[in-house]
């Protein structure tokens, strides 16, 4: 079968015929339309999942900027909208993630109760310090800028890539979907992230050099799958920051679309302001501009994730 075949056939199987909900969605740039290729759309999630077991997403790229924590905070209040008990893990010492989510000051300087201390205090459970957002359903655990220190820290530990996969399995039953957000590197952080996931979903900003360094994350996962995680699967490439107006974008992602073929989600998440305000807000964009394309495009990714079996 050709490739144009295959992408079809696996977009086709996937999809259903039923209109977008949102009429916003239809001006949204989708992968098919930019490409023009056959357009999809996906299913309304109508049922609850079963309760438990959580499926485990790492949203992971090396380069800085992409929209690692946009995407993991506005993917999982997307989820939770439909639903879903989702709990967000912010992994990265920046702790962007949880000045995201509302955070900032004093409380933001707090380890007690962070990623870092739970990481540190084996007599520490995790589910003692599960924070909620002010998005009914969607949870998180805070971060700290001293988990800087864990690369070095763990350095001498057995077992060292499973810390955090411990630290999660308690609360498995408790959620739908866990969403790590990654610092951008590759190292001990990412790698326990990796070793915890059922799946990774990787942004990419639609900027030419980004495309260099997909294949860097890929080789990481290779490694993850071959040593401590053969079950990890790639979720998705997730073309950010588009911009519609310009070839380069176009270009980028048709090359990304060529090179990783069933891997590039159909929606993508175009640049607009709107994600920097709702940061600054301390909400997702979906609580702060609820009818924004933003929020239409990460609502469309909750569906196409849940469609394509990455989240129940
Ligand atoms: N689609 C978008 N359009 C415009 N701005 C965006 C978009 N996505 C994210 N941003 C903004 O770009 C900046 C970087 O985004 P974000 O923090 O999500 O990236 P990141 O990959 O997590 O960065 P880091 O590697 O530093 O953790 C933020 O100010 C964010 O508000
Ligand atoms: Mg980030």
């Amino acid at each position: 079968m050709g490739k144009n075949a295959r992408q079809t056939s696996r977009l086709t199987a996937k999809s259903t015929l039923k209109p977008a909900r949102n009429p916003k969605e239809e001006s949204l740039a989708t992968t098919a339309d930019v490409l023009g290729k056959k357009l999809v759309t996906f299913a309304e999630p109508t049922k609850t999942p079963e309760s438990g077991n959580a499926r485990v997403i790492s949203v992971v790229n090396q380069k800085g900027g992409v929209g690692k924590t946009t995407t993991a905070i506005n993917l999982g209040a997307a989820l939770a909208e439909v639903g879903r008990r989702v709990l967000l893990i912010d992994f990265d010492s920046q702790a962007s993630m949880t000045t995201g989510l509302g955070i900032k000051g004093a409380a933001l300087r707090e380890q007690y109760g962070s990623i870092w201390y739970l990481l540190n205090d084996s007599e520490a459970k995790l589910e003692d310090f599960i924070l909620k957002s002010t998005v009914p359903g969607l949870d998180f655990i805070r971060g700290h800028e001293d988990l800087a220190a864990a690369e070095a820290a763990f350095v001498s530990e057995i077992a060292k890539e499973h810390k955090l996969r411990k630290l999660l399995a308690p609360v498995l039953d408790k959620y739908d979907v866990i969403l790590i957000d990654c610092s951008p590197s590759l190292g001990t952080l990412t790698v326990n992230a990796l070793t915890a996931s059922n799946g990774v979903i990787i942004p990419m900003e639609c900027e030419y050099f980004a495309v260099l360094g997909l294949s860097l994350v890929k080789k990481t996962i290779q490694k993850i799958k071959e040593n401590t995680n053969p079950e990890l699967q790639i979720l998705g490439i997730l073309a950010t920051m588009f911009e519609r107006k310009t070839s380069h974008s176009r270009e980028v992602l048709e090359l990304i679309d060529k090179e990783f073929p069933d891997e590039v989600f159909d929606t993508i998440i175009s640049r607009t302001v709107r994600f920097s305000e709702s940061t600054v807000a301390g909400v997702p964009v979906t609580a702060y501009a609820s009818s924004s394309s933003g929020s239409a495009s990460y609502r469309r990714l909750a569906r196409e994730l849940i469609a394509r079996g990455g989240a129940k």
